[in-house]
């Protein structure tokens, strides 16, 4: 690889917001053919430097080179004339057009004859293109019908029809089913042996170690260090990143357990669960376990009203609750926090203080009907501390916060409400290393506070390291039950593919 020559050279680039500096002196080489790594806590930089490259953002200061040569990119139009595409955080194809049409749009060909364009002919050449990343699906379909997975790779067929030579994705496993990730793998890997550049954002360590070649780190927007996958290891990247060492990434607290808070009866939901009966006890963090699809968001948006329930009970510390929307199980004390918090959860334009106080702004009311102003900013400068969420100050405008800033917010924003029982669904994705722990903590803390917790989540070490018990479901039906001792990977994996042991 040596003896190549960088495709993309960065140099010390730099940039600032109002109250923020986002970027300081950051160099960033990638080669043809290598996937580089960038790695950094939320709020490093990362998406910020992309969208540098990306022409979303202008830089500062700073020089960029592509192939050898100084390039100056202002706009979206020039990076992609460069031959850089970005696959965004949150993606951007749009929904109501076919995946044909959103293949080649702004692009179009027109015949020449009629001005019309060649509808039969652009699906034809929008299916050689999802040949080249292995996709099956028809490219007349509408893109609202498809997977997440697959719009990914229309994203990617999109990015081949154009000249690209870098092509950069921003946390692009976030919501894609295992089966999913090891698609974008094969797909990443034959661009790989096409001499493309991918630089690859990401906080799964595991995927890091799979997938990469190369790692730049960025830590509070200034260059930490650049170096081969291979020079290091788990425990050194994350040093890299949080800049000290993590001990024990799943602290685990026993706390004695109190009485039944949540009961479910037999609950089913047509068509997505069936008969599931479970108990969480005050100061106790049930797991919940299962593949992508066997029913664990399902079953918690039927507890908490959003779903219909077709038969079966719940019950809140021993009183039957009858559950017909969200504002019956908020009132009988269950809160959820959706998996995708940021399409469920947020409102842009409004700053971090009023996202973080909103469901719960009636709590700051005196009998006067005003609100209490002091109480309202200690509860958010307590959660901006106890959450390391990284913003300028609470005023900040939250579409300004980085994607993890952001779901930390909304998870403030649930603590905030004080439920008994708080499900929470993916408490950790997107979220980075050192403030994974963070949450752990919090999550511990509910425990010790006597609420009944219910972690939904994909990520097996998170569930074995820090749940008292766990269930697992599939495919739709709770397959079994583990105490915390007799839990390893194979005795749950067991339970998620429907082998009753
Ligand atoms: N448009 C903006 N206006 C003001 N501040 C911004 C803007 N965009 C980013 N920032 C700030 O710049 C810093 C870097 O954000 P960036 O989105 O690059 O982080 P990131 O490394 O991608 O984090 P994450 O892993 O959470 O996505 C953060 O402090 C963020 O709040
Ligand atoms: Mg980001």
């Amino acid at each position: 690889m040596e003896e190549k020559k960088p495709l993309l050279k960065m140099t010390g680039i730099s940039k600032s917001f109002p109250g923020v500096k986002a970027l300081e002196d950051v160099n960033l080489t990638v080669y043809p053919g290598e996937v580089m790594a960038l790695l950094g806590e939320n709020g490093a930089g990362k998406s910020t430097l992309m969208k540098i490259l990306s022409g979303v953002y202008t830089k500062d200061t700073g020089k960029i080179e592509i192939s050898g040569k100084e390039v100056n990119i202002n706009g979206i139009k020039e990076s992609e004339k460069l031959g850089i595409t970005i696959i965004h955080q949150e993606l951007s194809v749009l929904p109501n057009l076919t995946v044909a049409e959103n293949i080649f749009l702004g692009n179009e060909k027109v015949n020449k004859g009629t001005r019309a364009i060649d509808k039969k002919l652009e699906a034809e050449r929008a299916k050689a293109f999802l040949d080249q990343v292995g996709c099956k699906i028809d490219p007349n379909v509408l893109v609202k019908d498809i997977s997440v997975g697959e719009m990914q790779m229309v994203e990617i067929a999109k990015a081949l029809t154009k000249n690209t030579s870098v092509i950069i994705m921003d946390e692009p496993t976030t919501a894609l089913t295992d089966v999913e990730t090891r698609k974008l793998f094969e797909v990443i890997n034959n661009l790989k042996s096409r001499n493309f550049a991918i630089i690859y954002i990401s906080h799964r360590m595991e995927e890091i170690f799979e997938i990469c070649d190369r790692i730049t780190v960025l830590r509070d927007g200034k260059f930490v260090g650049e170096c081969s996958i291979k020079d290091v290891d788990n425990d050194k990247l994350i040093t890299m990143m949080v800049g000290r060492k993590i001990e024990d990434q799943f602290p685990y607290k026993k706390v004695s357990e109190g009485n039944t808070v949540l009961e479910v009866k037999n609950l089913s939901c047509k068509g997505k669960i069936e008969n599931v009966s479970f108990k969480v006890m005050a100061g106790e963090i049930l797991g919940v376990s299962g593949l992508m699809g066997s029913g664990r968001t399902e079953l918690a948006k039927t507890i908490f009203g959003e779903y219909k329930k077709s038969s079966g009970e719940i019950f809140v510390e021993g009183n039957k609750v009858n559950i017909n929307s969200i504002k019956d199980a908020i009132k009988s004390g269950i809160c959820y926090l959706p998996e995708d918090r940021k399409k469920e959860g947020l409102i842009l334009g409004l700053s971090v203080a009023e996202n973080m106080t909103i469901a719960n702004i009636k709590s700051y009311e005196n009998s006067f009907k005003s609100i209490n102003k002091s109480a309202e900013l200690k509860d958010v400068e307590d959660y901006i501390k106890k959450l390391s969420i990284k913003t300028p100050s609470e005023k900040q405008i939250i579409k300004n916060l980085s994607g993890g800033n952001q779901q930390k917010v909304i998870i403030a924003k649930w603590l905030l409400l004080s439920p008994k029982v708080f499900i929470i669904d993916e408490p950790t994705r997107g979220i980075d290393v050192g403030a994974k722990k963070e949450i752990y903590e919090l999550l511990n803390e509910l425990k010790s506070m006597g609420k009944a917790v219910i972690m939904i989540s994909s990520d097996l070490s998170e569930i074995l390291g820090i749940s008292d018990r766990i269930i697992v479901m599939n495919e739709g039906h709770l397959s079994g039950e583990l105490k915390r001792e007799a839990a390893n990977q194979e005795s749950i994996m067991k339970l998620a593919v429907g082998l009753n042991n």
